[in-house]
């Protein structure tokens, strides 16, 4: 039967997943997986503020470049994650004593270097991540701090002055239609009256525990589109508790998975992206904020990188 990747491309559909270096270097069976099954990548860690910047003054791209070269040979579409967010910032960042105007003038630079030289390569930038909190207010962050809520709008057209990638606004927990997404709306419409260029909204879609209702997400996808914004589901992945995990606990991920593909092509969102290629190499494996907390075999190929019941019904419903 045709790949996953085939059966998209024939539905004009972009599934993808999110990469990491040391996997596409080191395991062949995961490479191949990321080669044939998606026609989308996003760099898991590799182009965050961390990761690419070793001290103030100086940038590490190995790992960002090997992915986005991995992408570019394959004749995939490129994300990228993240320009501006308040976690996985750089270890010396602590201690860094700056002013103001110091940190906007770093950020500057940061976006227009980073954006800057993947301008003919990444399709569409994560530019700013997670600057909603949960209650639905601006969170606190030291962007926030330094140049109050107007980063975002600087920092998209920071990103803009370098780069015709599509530009996205990407969060969790907004993926149905509730309290956090409305207030996501509102920011977004703001930024667009504004004249800010913002060109989509990025739903995480971390199904961890709680499912995010597949027709909420289907209505929530529609809203934001009457604003004019490209969607995009960036992050799926799909867990149970883990002292809750039942016995037919794959069949019930794949037909979860099924059911937001199909919200995708009803609502009109053209891409569906997995937070990993599988459940071995997932960041909820061990990830220190999630201790024990969630199932750990939430994507579409399980450890050795064989289709789950989940990928083929995500196949069947494209
Ligand atoms: C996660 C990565 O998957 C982990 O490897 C890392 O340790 C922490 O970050 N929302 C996001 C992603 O936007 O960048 C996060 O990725 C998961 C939650």
């Amino acid at each position: 039967h045709s790949s996953l990747r085939e059966t998209a491309d024939d539905r004009g559909f972009r599934i993808g997943a999110a990469l990491n270096a040391r996997s596409l270097r080191s395991d062949p069976s995961y490479w191949k997986a990321a080669r044939n099954e998606f026609n989308a990548i996003t760099p898991e860690n590799a182009l965050k503020m961390g990761p690419l910047r070793p001290s103030r003054k100086t940038y590490d791209f190995t790992d960002a470049d090997a992915i986005v070269d991995f992408g570019r040979a394959h004749d995939m579409y490129v994300r990228g994650h993240t320009l501006v967010w308040h976690n996985q910032k750089p270890d010396w960042f602590q201690a860094w004593d700056y002013t103001d105007e110091q940190l906007e003038t770093f950020l500057r630079d940061h976006v227009h270097t980073v954006a800057g030289r993947y301008r003919a390569k990444i399709d569409a930038w994560d530019v700013v991540n997670e600057a909603v909190a949960d209650d639905g207010t601006l969170r606190e962050t030291v962007w926030a701090d330094a140049m109050g809520e107007e980063y975002l709008d600087k920092a998209f057209r920071w990103a803009r002055e370098v780069t015709d990638a599509d530009l996205y606004y990407n969060d969790y927990g907004a993926d149905a239609v509730n309290g956090k997404s409305d207030a996501i709306h509102d920011l977004l419409s703001d930024l667009l009256d504004r004249g800010v260029p913002i060109d989509g909204v990025g739903l995480q879609c971390h199904a961890l525990g709680e499912w995010p209702d597949p027709d909420s997400v289907a209505e929530n996808v529609r809203r934001f589109r009457e604003l004019g914004l490209d969607v995009q589901i960036t992050e799926m992945d799909v867990a149970f508790p883990a002292d809750e995990r039942p016995e037919d606990a794959l069949e019930q991920q794949a037909e979860y998975y099924r059911a937001i593909t199909e919200a995708c092509l009803e609502a009109g969102c053209d891409t569906l992206v997995q937070w990993g290629v599988n459940d071995a190499t997932s960041w909820l494996r061990g990830f220190k904020d999630f201790p024990e907390r969630f199932t750990g075999d939430p994507l579409l190929f399980d450890d050795g990188c064989d289709p789950k019941p989940a990928y083929h019904a995500v196949r069947e419903a494209l």
